[in-house]
């Protein structure tokens, strides 16, 4: 099975009250880890890369990869760009056989998110490829680019409607209190329901998109701190606000951070228990399966995307 868009994953998903889990990629080790698990539980997959994963990786190089995953696995993959800030990014991802697109024109005016979207919207459906676009402005830090809690801004559902229809985008992300990063919450998490309620209500079974949407999970925290890390304070969405969005209009679920907190964790404790190992097959390896681990809880847990293939 070749590569494949989104919108039948999102399509079943809207109607089964569940959520695709769309995991940031940025090496060998991520791709298989996270593949490993969505086979063994018969998920449906987004593997998504970011403007830093293509600098850090080569785009080729992921590309091929996702495709020898794909091969292997026999699963239905989407390929998407996470986070593409310009129509040119987008293109050169389109051209490179990317099945998905984002485009994040959020931190422009309300119309000028309007028309740069809706440019990429014209070439990608052209191509047979789906976009995601974002409206309000999420906190924390990606790629360079770190917006602070002041500048983020929750999404206007009344906006919504207009956005889409006059965009054609397949997709959108809003912000409803989630952030990136490991550093989410300073008091209690707080997600607002009733904005994706309303954006529901206004754009009925149109699929919605979660940014920033870890959870961190202490366990892990706790090990990075115990083998010499220092990330105090580190809090993400709790699961079970996870899982009710994964029930609303929520199709799919963006999660990166828990990824990057599995292998940190892992690698730290090996190091400590084995200050001699130099190979790094003996450290990435358990690396990957902790990635694999706890890809299946959120498969199974979190997304309820378990058994839908
Ligand atoms: O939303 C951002 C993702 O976590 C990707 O992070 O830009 O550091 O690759 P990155
Ligand atoms: P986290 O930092 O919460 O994992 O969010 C990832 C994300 O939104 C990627 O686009
Ligand atoms: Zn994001």
């Amino acid at each position: 099975m070749p590569l494949v868009t989104s919108a039948e994953m999102f399509k079943k998903a809207y109607e089964g009250g569940y959520a695709i889990g769309a995991f940031n990629v940025n090496n060998m080790e991520t791709i298989q880890g996270i593949v490993e698990a969505a086979k063994e539980e018969r998920s449906p997959l987004i593997l998504q890369v970011s403007a830093g994963a293509r600098k850090y990786a080569n785009p080729l190089y992921l590309k091929k990869l996702v495709e020898a995953a794909v091969e292997d696995s026999g699963l239905p993959i989407c390929l998407h760009l996470d986070h593409g800030d310009t129509f040119e990014l987008c293109k050169d991802c389109i051209d490179k056989g990317f099945t998905s697109v984002m485009i994040d024109a959020s931190a422009h005016s309300f119309e000028d998110n309007i028309k740069i979207t809706k440019n990429v919207v014209e070439y990608a459906h052209d191509h047979g490829v789906v976009v995601e676009a974002e409206l309000g402005k999420l906190a924390g830090i990606e790629d360079d680019v770190n917006v602070s809690a002041e500048d983020a801004a929750f999404t206007d559902p009344g906006q919504v409607e207009e956005f889409v229809a006059r965009t054609n985008v397949d997709s959108l992300a809003i912000a409803i209190g989630t952030s990136h990063g490991a550093y989410k919450f300073k008091g209690e998490a707080k997600l607002r329901f009733d904005i994706l309620e309303e954006v529901s209500r206004r754009v009925p079974g149109f699929p919605i998109v979660l940014h920033g949407a870890s959870s961190v999970p202490q366990y892990l925290v706790e090990q990075i701190n115990l083998y010499g890390g220092n990330m105090p304070g580190a809090k993400g969405v709790p699961e079970e606000m996870l899982r009710k969005a994964a029930s609303m209009a929520v199709c799919k679920i963006n999660i990166d951070s828990d990824l990057r907190l599995a292998v940190t964790a892992t690698i730290r404790k090996y190091f400590s228990e084995n200050p001699s190992h130099f190979d790094p097959r003996q450290y990435l390896g358990p690396a990957r399966s902790a990635i694999k681990e706890i890809v299946r809880h959120k498969i199974i847990n979190v997304l309820g995307c378990n058994n839908k293939i």
